[in-house]
């Protein structure tokens, strides 16, 4: 089980190590490039220059507390009232294990719930499909095509633009049955009790971290 909580400082040198990792970044639009920890830390300081239209969070494990992966909300723009949505699950043993699902069901209950935004959206390769595949399931839309927009590993790569209302999560959420499980997020979002049970897809309640 999981919950967000914003990054820290200290959550720097991890993200600096998973931004090393040629695998996972290969997943990602943004280029793989050598970071080195002042930076990194560079990085993290401007960001607490720009909270008012940034959050970045860390998925933590409810069991250990560990940070396992990151979610974002980036470009958070007041008046449209929409922003970008990032992640990456940096523990690569929990890939496929429900984290991700979660955490952006996390963050897009923030989004939606809280902040009361209307759109958000996410760019995405074309090619990271089980990307695609939960988003989809959290009903955001494919709305084009970025035609080979992304230099990467010696290619050209399209990017496939996804983007979700408020209405269309709430919907996609209510057709997984779990209306309710939306309140209950609300209330545990930022419980740190292994008993917590973040509700989502029932076949992906075992979730562990
Ligand atoms: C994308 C990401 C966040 C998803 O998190 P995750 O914890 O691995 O994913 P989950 O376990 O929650 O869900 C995976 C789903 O994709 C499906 N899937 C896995 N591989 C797939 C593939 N090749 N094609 C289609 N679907 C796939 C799984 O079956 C599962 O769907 P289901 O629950 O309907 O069965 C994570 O894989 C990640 O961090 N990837 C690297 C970074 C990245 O791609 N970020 C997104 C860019 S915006």
């Amino acid at each position: 089980m999981i919950y967000l909580r914003e990054l820290t400082g200290a959550d720097v040198a991890i993200i600096n190590e998973w931004r090393r990792d040629k695998e996972l970044l290969s997943h990602l639009v943004a280029p793989f490039r050598y970071i080195n920890i002042e930076t990194e830390q560079k990085w993290f300081d401007d960001y607490l220059t720009k909270r008012d239209n940034n959050l970045r969070c860390a998925i933590c494990s409810t069991k250990t507390n560990e940070i396992v992966g990151a979610v974002y909300l980036l470009n958070i723009d007041h008046v449209s009232r929409s922003a970008e949505l990032g992640i990456l699950i940096g523990k690569r043993e929990l890939l496929n294990k429900g984290v991700g699902f979660f955490a952006m069901k996390m963050m897009l209950d923030h989004a939606f719930l809280n902040l009361n935004l209307h759109r958000v959206y996410a760019a995405i390769l074309e090619y990271n499909e089980r990307s695609i595949h939960v988003a989809e399931t959290l009903g955001f839309h494919r709305e084009g095509v970025l035609r080979e927009s992304v230099y990467k590993d010696g290619k050209y790569h399209n990017q496939v633009p996804m983007g979700v209302l408020k209405h269309e999560y709430l919907a996609s959420i209510s057709s997984l049955g779990k209306a309710k499980g939306i309140s209950q997020d609300l209330a545990h979002r930022n419980d740190e009790t292994p008993e917590a049970e973040p509700p989502g897809k029932e076949k992906k309640a075992e979730v562990k971290t």
